[in-house]
C-alpha cells in the first residue's frame, strides 16, 4: 500500500488558502474541487491503456485508450461531494457510486445512511473521494462497503489526513492505495485535524 502526498507547488498554495479561518464557502469550495483535480492527476497515473487505431489527418494513427471499463468516483456524503467535480473534470465520463457516512460527534464512530453503487464495481477503479481522513473510521467503513459489492481496485482521495487515519486504513486496508495534499500533524480531543480545515462539510455547504 502507498501513501502518496502530493507536493506540487499549485496544491501546497491551494491548500494554504484554504487554511484561512475567513475562508468564504464560493472559495473553499472552488479550491477544494481545484485540489482534487490535481489529486486526480496523480491516482490515475498507474490506469491500463490499450492501443487503438483512429483515423487521422493523414490515414490511420496508432493512438491509446484507458482500458476496461470506466472508473467509478465514490463521494463520501457530505463532503466528499466537494471534490466531485474536480474529479469528473479529468474523468468526465466515471460512474458515480455514492456512500452516506456521517461521523458520530460523540463516540467518533461512522454510521451508515445511504449507499447507492453503479453496475459492475468488480470490473472498476474506484476513487473514494472525502476532504478529511481524521480517525479514519469512515473510510474505512466505505472501503468495506466497496468491498462487500466485489470492488478490488480502490483509491482514497484526500485534502488532508492525520496519521491516526493513515495508520488505520493501512491496517484495516493495506491494498486501497492514498493520495493525500497534506499529511497534517494529528488529531485533538475531538476528532478534529490540527491544523486541518476545520468542518470541511460545512465549509463546503455553507452550513453551521
Ligand atoms: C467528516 C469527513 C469524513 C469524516 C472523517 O464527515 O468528511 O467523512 O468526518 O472523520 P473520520 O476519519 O474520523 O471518520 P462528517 O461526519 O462531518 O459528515 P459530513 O460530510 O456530512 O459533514
Ligand atoms: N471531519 C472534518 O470535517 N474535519 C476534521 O478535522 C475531522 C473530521
Amino acid at each position: 500500500m502507498a501513501v502518496i502526498e502530493v507536493t506540487h507547488p499549485l496544491v501546497r498554495h491551494k491548500l494554504g488558502l484554504m487554511r484561512k479561518k475567513t475562508i468564504s464557502t464560493k472559495d473553499f469550495r472552488e479550491l477544494a474541487s481545484e485540489v482534487a483535480r490535481l489529486l486526480t492527476y496523480e491516482a490515475t497515473k498507474d490506469l491500463e491503456t490499450e492501443e487503438d487505431t483512429v483515423s487521422g489527418w493523414a490515414g490511420p494513427v496508432l493512438v491509446e485508450k484507458i482500458k476496461g471499463k470506466k472508473v467509478t468516483v465514490v463521494p463520501i456524503l457530505r463532503a466528499g461531494l466537494g471534490m466531485m467535480d474536480g474529479v469528473l473534470d479529468l474523468i468526465p465520463s466515471a460512474k458515480v457510486s455514492v456512500v452516506g457516512l456521517y461521523r458520530d460527534e460523540e463516540s467518533l464512530k461512522p454510521v451508515a445512511y445511504y449507499k447507492k453503487f453503479t453496475s459492475k464495481m468488480r470490473d472498476r477503479c474506484a476513487l473514494v473521494l472525502d476532504p478529511m481522513l481524521a480517525t479514519g473510521g469512515s473510510v474505512s467503513a466505505a472501503v468495506d462497503m466497496l468491498k462487500a459489492a466485489g470492488c478490488r481496485n480502490i483509491k482514497g482521495l484526500f485534502l488532508v489526513a492525520a496519521p491516526e487515519g493513515i495508520k488505520r486504513l493501512q491496517d484495516a486496508h493495506p491494498d486501497v492505495d492514498i493520495y493525500v495534499a497534506s499529511i497534517d500533524q494529528g488529531l485533538n480531543e475531538q476528532g478534529y485535524i490540527l491544523p486541518g480545515l476545520g468542518d470541511a462539510g460545512d465549509k463546503i455547504f455553507g452550513t453551521k
